[in-house]
């Protein structure tokens, strides 16, 4: 089977372009239709398939990906897992539902909630305090949320999270299957889970019903593209029909090509590629293992003795953590790129995330590697600990939906504690709201948001574009 990389080079040859798109693969109108391949970039003309009704190539192509991927039915995204996880849950639901939702869902999963106007359980993941970030689900508090809503219609989880914490999966999906609800697991950070034995394995093959991968996280695909396993046919079926709700209806080919084009690298090359991975990871433990005062959670470290509250790590996630050192996150993000000219995915107060992926090498992890070690140098030890911040606990007065159409105004955060928020605020990254619409605002809350205002995060809220401001309902 032809890649759809290499059959979009012949598809307009011979033809003249009466259709979509206007650039009419002209690439001599303008440098940035020649370098960003309009010359491949069509429209669905005959012989090349219908993502909404796939027939022919895309279906073939898709169905080559799930047996690379171990799925039952597999589909091409091009808008990203946040599309995935919108057709997941209503594929799931109907309106009024119960829901269990980990409580450090992304914000795609909350908007998932609101749109549908389902009524969530959350469970709150724990915390791990030596590192001070969200550590695992633990199947004890998803099956407390099931004993409390046995009737919920979806468990949702993410695992692996942004830092790269792993969930019991195969324990959590057995649990919530025995008792009748189906699991959608956001694996946005984790395409490349289960792959190779370089990584743990994944949601598919512990059984979620469905599972949402961002091919373009970890893996060689251009930004936007990801993939939706699904395990049975008629599940299947109504996720197709979602996807038509959620997803453009011209969906671009260059990107379908980026899918494909990553599928068959994985099919071929997957064992070399993988290795050349494995072996940079090596590269960069090798440099950064003597480190002194910053502390690296990732590679090496998923061999030897996990943190507290921690079931897994993805090793390709590295996390730097400065708490025992001089320095905070912001300053190693800002040494690190004004130094050595290496920009990090993100900055935390208490450290640093750096992200592999299939497109590192010796090189360029070596290269992170020297950073730390030659920063470690000029630290010393920090003096006194700041203790770890645990989630807020959500208190909801209105429901989502309801809360999201309601009147509203704008306040000084400071002065709302106790009125019911009228907006999703979220800290960015790693993108996880801490209230969402209906939720009663507590001291807890603000002092939790305002520390990480203090911390140099971002605070996104969907209505409030001031930093010092939050909607509230007028009414509540
Ligand atoms: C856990 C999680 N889920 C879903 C998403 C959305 O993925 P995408 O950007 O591919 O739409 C993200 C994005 O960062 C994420 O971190």
């Amino acid at each position: 089977m032809k890649a759809l990389f290499d059959l979009l080079a012949a598809a307009g040859s011979g033809r003249t372009p009466m259709h979509m798109p206007g650039h009419k693969r002209n690439t001599a109108l303008a440098a940035y239709l020649k370098s960003l391949g309009a010359d491949r970039d069509i429209t669905e003309i005959p012989g090349f398939d219908n993502l909404h009704a796939p027939r022919g190539i895309l279906k073939e192509a898709m169905a080559k990906a799930a047996g690379v991927f171990q799925a039952e039915h597999t589909f091409f995204l091009v808008n990203g897992s946040t599309v995935g996880m919108l057709a997941a849950v209503r594929a799931l639901t109907r309106p009024g539902d119960g829901i269990l939702l980990a409580r450090n869902s992304h914000l795609c999963a909350y908007n998932a909630v609101s749109l549908n106007g389902l009524d969530p359980e959350y469970i709150y993941p724990g915390l791990s305090q030596e590192w001070q970030i969200t550590a695992s689900l633990s199947p004890r508090a998803v099956e407390e949320a099931i004993l409390k809503r046995p009737f919920a219609r979806a468990l949702v989880i993410t695992s692996p999270t942004y830092e790269g914490v792993l969930s019991d999966l195969p324990g959590i999906i057995r649990l919530a299957q025995g008792h009748g609800i189906p699991v959608i697991v956001d694996e946005a950070h984790g395409a490349h889970l289960g792959l190779n034995p370089l990584f743990p394995d994944g949601a598919v093959k512990a059984g979620a019903d469905i599972v949402i991968q961002s091919l373009h996280k970890t893996l060689p695909s251009l930004t936007q593209t990801a993939l939706a396993h699904v395990r049975d046919a008629s599940l299947a079926r109504e996720m197709q029909r979602q996807l038509g709700v959620f997803e453009t209806t011209s969906p671009s080919y260059l990107l379908m090509a980026s899918i494909d084009g990553c599928v068959g690298l994985i099919r071929e090359r997957g064992e070399e590629l993988f290795a050349h991975w494995g072996e940079a990871l090596a590269a960069f433990d090798r440099l950064a293992g003597g480190l002194k005062h910053l502390q690296v959670m990732g590679y090496g470290r998923h061999h030897g003795t996990l943190p507290q509250n921690i079931w897994g790590l993805d090793p390709g996630k590295l996390l730097i953590s400065t708490l025992p050192s001089s320095m905070t996150g912001p300053g190693l993000a800002r040494c690190l790129r004004e130094e050595w000219r290496i920009e990090p995915e993100m900055a935390l107060p208490q450290g640093v995330l750096a992200m592999t992926g299939m497109g590192d090498s010796v090189d360029t992890l070596s290269r992170l590697g020297k950073a730390l070690r030659e920063i470690d140098q000029r630290l010393g030890p920090r003096e006194g600990k700041k203790a770890p911040r645990a989630m807020p606990t959500a208190q909801r007065a209105v429901p989502m939906h309801q809360a999201e159409r309601a009147p509203f105004r704008l306040a000084a955060m400071e002065t709302t504690s106790g009125c019911v928020c009228a907006e999703q605020l979220t800290v960015y990254p790693p993108g996880v709201p801490i209230l969402v619409p209906g939720e009663v605002i507590s001291p807890e809350a603000i002092d939790y948001l305002r520390a990480a205002r203090a911390d140099g995060a971002a605070l996104l809220g969907t209505r409030s574009q001031d930093e010092g401001f939050t909607a509230i309902l007028q009414d509540a």
